[in-house]
């Protein structure tokens, strides 16, 4: 095993225990061709990587929480006609999905490649922090967009991206989603999403951006005791929980027609609909700056380019990094 990725015996027995009903050692052992100590080994390792799997004696092993599975001939099927603008992979499990489509894009994989992971097993937020998910536990996937313009034109990018979450949640019917800077999606409760922007290019172009979403879906607790922060999930927002296939059908299409509107006009378009989701909309915050420096004052919203205007004692300062935190 390495980073918590499992074997292909291993995740081939998984997918057989996908069905949520308990399966004999015995039983496994004989249609995988193997001994009950290969089988029992992998059940081991799939634990190891964070998949519960209850044990009976006399009955077998079954899978603790089935998981809604992305299918791409389902997501192929929401697209519709638009499908073909996108080359949609599903890989059982990465370390991070961003790093795996950074690597497509340096080998030349199209704009609008999307890759989605079941099981991420290192995933990558902002500021160098982890992202935690389990298997089903959270959407977790990444989109290439390659621009002619250069990174210098790209600053708005990540804020137009949550803007492209945020109208799909509310069509969802989560409409007490807000959005904290750059491009946290977040309720009163905590955080429901994030957003991981990677980028290749120069700054007068042309530019590759790998855009990673993370959408928590159900949070048990062996997931919410290693984030750092308050955090919820869909199953909390919403009375019925979407499946996964539609939601991420969804995004795709939304990203898409955000990142199209974004080529064209900038992030203007999309200031004053940010501001109007603005979690902490003239509110007092603090905002952390990368040197750990706590600056205090009122959140003004954000400029064309998509920094942070906050005032302060020193008057109206304008933030490209950081971190922003509420004060009640
Ligand atoms: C954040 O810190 O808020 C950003 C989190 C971004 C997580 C997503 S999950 C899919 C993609 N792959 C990664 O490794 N990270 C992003």
């Amino acid at each position: 095993m390495t980073n918590g990725l499992v074997s292909e015996r291993a995740w081939t027995i998984l997918e057989k225990l996908a069905d949520g009903k308990f399966h004999s050692g015995e039983d496994l052992a004989k249609e995988f061709k193997i001994t009950r100590a290969s089988i029992f080994e992998d059940i081991n390792k799939l634990g190891e990587s964070g998949i519960e799997i209850q044990r009976i004696r006399g009955r077998g092993y079954r899978l603790l929480h089935t998981w809604d599975q992305l299918s791409k001939k389902e997501i192929t099927k929401i697209l519709g006609k638009n499908h073909s603008q996108f080359n949609l992979e599903i890989l059982n499990q990465a370390n991070s999905s961003n790093t795996v489509l950074l690597q497509r894009a340096a080998l030349g994989a199209l704009s609008g490649s999307v890759v989605a992971v079941e099981l991420q097993t290192a995933g990558k937020g902002r500021l160098g922090r982890r992202w935690h998910s389990g298997l089903g536990t959270c959407l977790t996937f990444s989109m290439l967009w390659r621009f002619d313009c250069g990174l210098n034109e790209l600053s708005g990018i990540s804020l137009a991206v949550g803007v492209g979450i945020l109208r799909v949640m509310k069509k969802l019917g989560a409409q007490e989603i807000k959005l904290k800077w750059p491009n946290d999606i977040q309720t009163e409760e905590g955080k429901l999403g994030g957003v991981l922007i990677e980028s290749q290019g120069d700054m007068l172009g042309p530019a590759t951006v790998v855009i990673g979403i993370g959408l928590n879906y159900f949070l048990p607790q062996k997931i919410t005791s290693k984030i750092e922060q308050p955090a919820t999930s869909l199953s909390e927002v919403l009375h019925e929980v979407p499946s996964r296939n539609l939601v991420l059908a969804m995004l795709i299409c939304e990203m898409s027609a955000i990142l199209e509107k974004y080529c064209e006009k900038g992030f203007t378009i999309l200031q004053k609909e940010w501001e109007e989701n603005h979690a902490f909309q003239n509110k007092k915050i603090k905002f952390q700056l990368p040197d750990g420096k706590i600056v205090q004052g009122i959140a003004l919203g954000v400029n064309e380019f998509g920094a942070l205007r906050m005032q302060t004692e020193q008057g109206e300062c304008i933030f490209n990094s950081g971190e922003v935190g509420g004060l009640r």
